[in-house]
């Protein structure tokens, strides 16, 4: 949601940045914009995608060694070239670009509004950028001083970069719940949401934290607070590889993130699970094993597929720990004065680490007294700093809009936690946990072999392509699958799609069952076998399309269902990393048949960094 991009150096400015925006095109955006310096302001910003920018800007003059770019997720003002960023402040002298929302803008408009200024967009950010000139104007003092008086009078989330035209070297940048990282080069630095712009230049970054200033020249990075003391920057060796963020031959990254699976379930694992010694080391859990183990509940927080994660971790963690397990959405829980009690431990799951919502609701909540654990795939994340502990699920970068890869690795990181918890606690027997640490180590190969016929789903996508709704239906362990198979198809095909718990089905959705729905059965061999088949007699009896996925050698459901799809037998705690991935390739196919754009499909944002 929102990216951002600055760069000050001896390079040329423009390719930094245009290039950088493409980069962070996968946080979703509806339109782009550059400002330059070079004599003046230059400003060009373009409504669409930042190649339409390109084509704008061809024959303009570029050359500048200095510069800022935005892509704008529209909050304030519908998409348009007006309201894209950057901004330029009433007497033309400053250029600013901003992710996150200003909350009390409209008070400070009505201020500037008395005192004569005009606006030419409908955004928060002309009323910031509006309101910083005016203090530097009336105050006559430099723009770092007149950003910091105007960030304490303002409230709401921010990341903003501006440059001003009398100080054609300096970018000023300031965040607060919106994500900065700093890239540190030799006589060059530069800015963006994540690390993905800086990624060739330069492995040395610094991640800006909330309420820190930073003033950046070609060879100077200087971080404050807005008290205007000096904090001295950290800076983080970055682990990533420039082949990480690129497409390596797929057509989209999202086809490349859900085949990366085998890998980044691997990667996940490396290191941690040792199946044949009987062991699992995370040191987040370690260090925080005494508060587990006492722990009287778990409340897991997190937003849409994340979420998902956190109800299967639900019914493994009571399953195997006994600890009672509640799952919010990151957005009610936030809001609801919900009971947090000293003691209390929150696991916060997140692919970014800088979802809005989740980000809050955790600080809250540790205000309140409780333990934080993050389950973060993004390093350095503003989610990931804030928590008492955690662990990484080591993905990789995601860029697909849709979390796939993300969610596996979610998914592994909360079973080894649960394992460990339970052998801590003595809550699993000897038998079980070995075979259960066996069973997670199988994942990759597993999935790699269901991948070898992901044709089989295109097959099915293609014959199901004009469907107008699907039903997706599960039921323990894969429940939560099925909500996310529904999310998914979506998100990626524009189709109207809902998960229920299969034997909910008779109270309400089965109404909608003719002889053109879909209905997606998750049903994998597991202890609720015999009863997901009646649910599947129930949707045949009344002429449903069933699409089945089930286990290999399962002739039963096989011979119910319209479709079907086998994947590798497991243990029915670890089906859920194998069932939901012919669930990701249905949604990929289905949107790739109806032309979606599957990576950055309409309205969706990777990062929602806004409330
Ligand atoms: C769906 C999807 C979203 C995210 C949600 C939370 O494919 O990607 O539902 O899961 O926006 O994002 P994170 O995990 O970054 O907090």
């Amino acid at each position: 949601m929102c990216g951002i991009v600055g760069y000050t150096g001896y390079r040329e400015a423009y390719p930094v940045v245009i290039k950088g925006l493409k980069r962070l095109e996968y946080r979703g955006y509806d339109s782009a914009g550059v400002a330059l310096l070079n004599g003046g302001l230059k400003v060009y910003k373009k409504q669409g995608r930042v190649a339409e920018l390109e084509e704008f800007i061809v024959g303009k003059d570029l050359h500048s060694h200095i510069g800022i770019g935005h892509t704008r997720w529209a909050t304030h003002g519908e998409p348009s070239d007006r309201n894209a960023h950057p901004h330029t402040s009433a007497k033309g002298k400053l250029a600013m670009i901003h992710n996150g929302i200003i909350e009390n803008y409209a008070q400070i408009k009505k201020e500037l509004l008395n005192k004569g200024y005009l606006f030419t967009s409908d955004t928060d950010t002309e009323v910031l950028l509006n309101f910083i000139e005016d203090i530097k104007v009336n105050n006559e003092c430099n723009l770092e001083e007149a950003v910091r008086i105007a960030l304490k009078r303002i409230s709401g989330a921010y990341c903003i970069l501006l440059i001003d035209e009398s100080d054609p070297e300096t970018i000023i940048a300031a965040r607060k719940g919106s994500p900065l990282v700093i890239g540190v080069g030799k006589g060059e630095h530069f800015l963006g949401s994540d690390a993905s712009p800086m990624l060739e230049y330069t492995k040395e970054v610094v991640y800006v934290n909330d309420y820190e200033l930073a003033i950046v020249r070609p060879d100077e990075l200087i971080l404050k607070n807005l008290g205007n003391e000096k904090i001295t920057p950290f800076v983080t060796k970055l682990d990533m590889e420039l082949a990480a963020i690129e497409k390596g031959g797929y057509d989209h990254f999202m086809l490349k993130e859900i085949f990366e699976q085998p890998s980044s379930i691997h990667d996940c694992l490396r290191g941690r699970l040792d199946a044949s010694a009987g062991t699992i080391t995370m040191s987040g859990i370690e260090q925080n094993i005494e508060a587990f183990k006492s722990a009287s509940r778990i409340i897991i927080v997190a937003c849409g597929t994340s979420w998902h994660a956190g109800l299967v971790a639900e019914y493994i963690i009571e399953e195997l720990c006994r600890i009672p397990v509640e799952v919010e959405y990151a957005s009610e829980f936030r809001y609801r004065n919900p009971v947090v009690n000293k003691g209390d431990i929150i696991i916060a799951i997140s692919q970014s680490g800088e979802t809005a919502d989740t980000l809050v609701a955790i600080e809250r909540a540790k205000e309140q007294g409780a333990i934080i654990f993050g389950i973060v795939n993004a390093v350095g994340s503003s989610i990931a700093r804030i928590s008492n502990g955690g662990a990484y699920t080591h993905a990789g970068p995601e860029i697909g809009v849709a979390s796939t890869k993300a969610f596996t690795g979610q998914l592994a990181v909360l079973t080894m936690m649960a394992l460990k918890i339970a052998k801590k606690k003595s809550s699993i027997t000897d038998e079980r946990y070995t075979q259960l640490l066996f069973e997670l180590e199988a994942v990759p190969e597993k999935v790699d072999a269901l991948l070898k016929n992901a044709g089989k789903i295109k097959a099915i996508a293609e014959k199901y392509k004009d469907a107008t709704d699907a039903l997706f239906l599960g039921r323990g362990y894969n429940f939560p699958i099925a909500l996310e198979g529904a999310l998914k198809l979506k998100e990626i095909s524009y189709i109207h799609a809902e998960g229920y718990p299969a034997a909910e089905m008779k109270h309400g959705p089965i109404a909608l069952v003719t002889d053109t729905l879909p209905v997606v059965f998750v049903a994998t061999k597991d202890s609720y076998h015999e009863k997901i088949v009646s649910n599947i007699q129930e949707i045949k009896a009344r002429k449903g399309l069933v699409i089945a996925i089930i286990t290999e050698g399962d002739e039963v459901i096989a011979a119910l269902a319209n479709d079907v799809f086998f994947v590798p037998p497991a243990d029915e705690m670890i089906a859920p990393m194998l069932s939901c991935v012919p669930l990701q390739l249905l949604s990929y196919y289905m949107g790739i048949t109806r032309g979606v754009d599957v990576d950055k499909p309409r309205n969706l944002a990777k990062s929602v960094t806004v409330e």
